[in-house]
């Protein structure tokens, strides 16, 4: 298979460039065309790579690509999902080139080139791995069991349709396990398996001051400025210890054993290393859980925007009437999403004064993740990465999520295996998101090894 993949580590290249030049964001509804053309694609390349039934699946949104390789039924069968859209690629301006001409450029971390486009690592240069993986197994007649795929083009604006295609799917989607690479490794060179993600809980908040925009001379100081409210307002959704003040906001909240915390501990970390690369003279956060603890077995409380009033050039004098922010709330075992938005939502209520008027619209949500280490999936992951990283994969808490795998969990009684080959420094989501070719190539690589460990009685 090594042979294979070394013979066409060109093509595999180009044919990721021409799915990373479809500006496939799922956000933005002037870019349909492009989100549909990128399931076409994938759906082509899923075919020419040998899968069976490919099919590219209407959904009440963007559609989901199938496809499936059954070798007998009496084989272990694994589903792999992944996702074709992409994130906005705004501010476009601080991007040194453009986010979908993707081009190789070297990094300090990686020094043999890495693919600078708009969802080189977040996803499609990872699910792609699969495409070309299992390809390779196709053409060198080693699939030894039974595979399907399912990449969704609606991961980045919560996966609403794709819950609602899994519900109604769940036979077709029949399987042992989920493989999933759309996570990361802690650090470059350390093969990683992610066993906790945290779920959402995602609000926009509305203030309401007087029913127009005042001049701020004759009004200032006797109405209430709906943008001093709102700042108050959040500054008051932590205390001075970082908790977040929601009542029973923690009240689920899992607490892991000193053994658990330890285990956790051990994945490789340095303070000096994540504040240089974030150029902040200090970190931040609730003073008795370390960094990787606060990011991932903690639940957290932001504000991703906010807005209102003047902020044009220059200075206008003038009381806004409205004033708004996107917030939200990460969390952990056993956090329940509705729940925590309910508690949100009475609580913000509850501290605005009376001569403001509140609306809180929740958006999407998704429930945490945990994967056990004692899984047999976890177990032909480690041997995988074990084999081509010749080092034992470390297990790793993300912070961040994929709502639909708790989903995966209970409609498909599937535990999700993520195994991921991007770095925090790959700028996901950011400008200059790039993916190393050496983990690309890695990805390729260890996945045809996972299979063959997890095919073994
Ligand atoms: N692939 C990411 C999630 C991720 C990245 C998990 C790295 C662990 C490590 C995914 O595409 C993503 O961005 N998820 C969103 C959630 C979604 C509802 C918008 C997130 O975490 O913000
Ligand atoms: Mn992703
Ligand atoms: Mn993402």
């Amino acid at each position: 298979m090594v042979n294979y993949i070394n013979k066409n580590k060109k093509r595999f290249l180009d044919e990721l460039f021409e799915l990373l030049a479809i500006p496939s964001v799922s956000a933005d509804a002037s870019f349909k065309k492009d989100v549909l053309k990128a399931a076409q694609k994938t759906a082509k390349f899923l075919n020419n790579a040998g899968a069976h039934s490919v099919e590219v699946c209407e959904t009440p949104g963007y559609p989901v690509v199938y496809g499936d390789y059954i070798v007998s039924p009496e084989l272990p069968t694994v589903l792999v999902y992944g996702h074709y859209d992409v994130q906005p690629a705004d501010p476009i301006e601080l991007w040194s080139s453009d986010p979908f001409k993707p081009e190789i450029r070297k990094t300090p971390i990686h020094l043999n080139g890495a693919i600078f486009a708009r969802g080189a690592c977040d996803d499609k240069g990872q699910f792609f791995m699969h495409l070309k993986a299992f390809e390779t197994m196709v053409a060198t007649n080693n699939v030894t069991c039974n595979i399907k795929f399912m990449i969704e083009g609606e991961e980045e604006v919560g996966s609403e349709n794709l819950a609602w295609f899994v519900k109604k799917n769940t036979k077709r989607l029949s399987c042992d396990v989920i493989l999933i690479s759309d996570t990361g490794m802690v650090g470059p060179g350390i093969p990683s398996l992610t066993t906790g993600l945290r779920g959402l809980s995602y609000v926009e908040v509305e203030v309401t001051g007087p029913n127009r925009d005042l001049h701020s001379g004759l009004y200032g100081g006797a109405v209430a400025n709906p943008i001093n409210i709102l700042s108050n307002m959040i500054a008051r959704l932590h205390d001075d210890k970082k908790k977040i003040t929601i009542p029973n906001f923690y009240d689920k909240v899992l607490t892991l054993s000193s053994e658990e915390r330890e285990e956790l501990a051990q994945a490789p970390f340095s303070l000096e290393e994540y504040k240089d690369a974030l150029d902040l003279a200090d970190v931040y956060g609730e003073e008795e859980f370390s960094t990787p603890e606060r990011n991932s077995i903690r639940p957290s409380l932001d504000v991703n925007g906010i807005w209102g009033g003047y902020t044009g050039e220059g200075a206008k004098t003038v009381i806004a009437s409205k004033a708004y922010a996107k917030i939200s709330m990460r969390l952990v075992p056993n956090q329940d999403p509705t729940e925590i938005t309910e508690l949100f939502t009475k609580y913000f209520k509850s501290i605005a004064p009376t001569s403001v008027k509140i609306k809180v619209t929740p958006h999407h949500g998704g429930q945490p993740y945990v994967c056990p280490t004692d899984h047999r999936g976890y177990a032909a992951a480690v041997k995988a990465l074990g084999d081509s990283f010749g080092k034992k994969a470390v297990p790793v808490r993300s912070g961040g999520s994929i709502p639909i795998v708790a989903l995966f969990e209970k409609e498909l009684k599937a535990k999700s295996i993520l195994m991921g080959f991007g770095l925090d420094s790959d700028a996901i989501h950011s400008p200059n998101e790039h993916f190393g070719l050496d983990n690309y190539y890695k990805g390729i690589e260890t996945i045809p090894l996972f299979y063959k460990y997890f095919s073994k009685k």
